[in-house]
């Protein structure tokens, strides 16, 4: 049976979720990352391709490793929170077809770059999206961020060219005394057609 959350539960998500880069001193330990890559996983993706890798940046090497290719407003926040989560998408993510769309061959689909890149950063932002929630519903505060510069990046983590950076997110318990108001959204009426 399905049913609407309860309010408590969407407020979590929602109501109350914002886009935090403060954190207190609780880390985010190896099982609650398991149980978000768990929930993440079950994203839905076209051709069930799950082409988004994530990698979860915690020592002070991989730190190291990641400040450089920040920008200046974004690298003191992320170097200051318990994790860092790299989510990049596999460059040749269609090779895992035979194992995730058993019985249906699509090989002929995924032959031209562009539309290997275009499914391959579709999806994986999707799947970005879906962690996010899935952060959320785990107790965990998150903050997006596309400020870097991603070759700088790729070539920090993903030297062999394969993997490609989409997005980096900052992931603990967040400290919320510091934030400002939310910024407004749009109006039901200003982005929704019923047609
Ligand atoms: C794709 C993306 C890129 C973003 N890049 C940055 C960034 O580089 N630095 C930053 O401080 N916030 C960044 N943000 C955070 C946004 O500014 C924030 O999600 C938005 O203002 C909504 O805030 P709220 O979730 O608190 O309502 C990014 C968010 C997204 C989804």
């Amino acid at each position: 049976m399905t049913t609407t959350l309860a309010p408590d539960a969407l407020d979590q998500i929602f109501g109350q979720a914002r886009s935090n880069h403060r954190f207190d001193d609780r880390a985010v330990d190896d099982a609650t990352l398991r149980d978000l890559y768990e929930l993440t996983k079950l994203a839905p993706t076209g051709f069930n391709a799950q082409p988004a890798r994530y990698v979860f940046v915690r020592s002070a090497e991989a730190k190291a490793r990641l400040a450089p290719a920040l920008s200046s407003s974004n690298r003191e926040k992320t170097l200051a929170a318990p994790l860092n989560a790299i989510v990049a998408w596999d460059s040749r993510f269609f090779e895992h077809l035979p194992d995730l769309l058993p019985g249906r061959d699509v090989a002929a689909y995924f032959v031209e770059d562009e539309r290997i890149r275009a499914a391959g950063t579709f999806n994986a932002a999707l799947q970005a999206a879906f962690l996010i929630v899935a952060a959320r519903s785990l107790g965990l505060d998150v903050g997006p961020m596309t400020g870097f510069n991603a070759e700088a990046l790729d070539a920090a983590f993903f030297p062999d060219g394969r993997l490609r950076s989409l997005l980096v997110l900052n992931l603990g318990y967040g400290d919320r005394s510091e934030l400002r108001g939310r910024g407004p959204r749009l109006a039901f009426e200003d982005a929704v057609s019923v047609l």
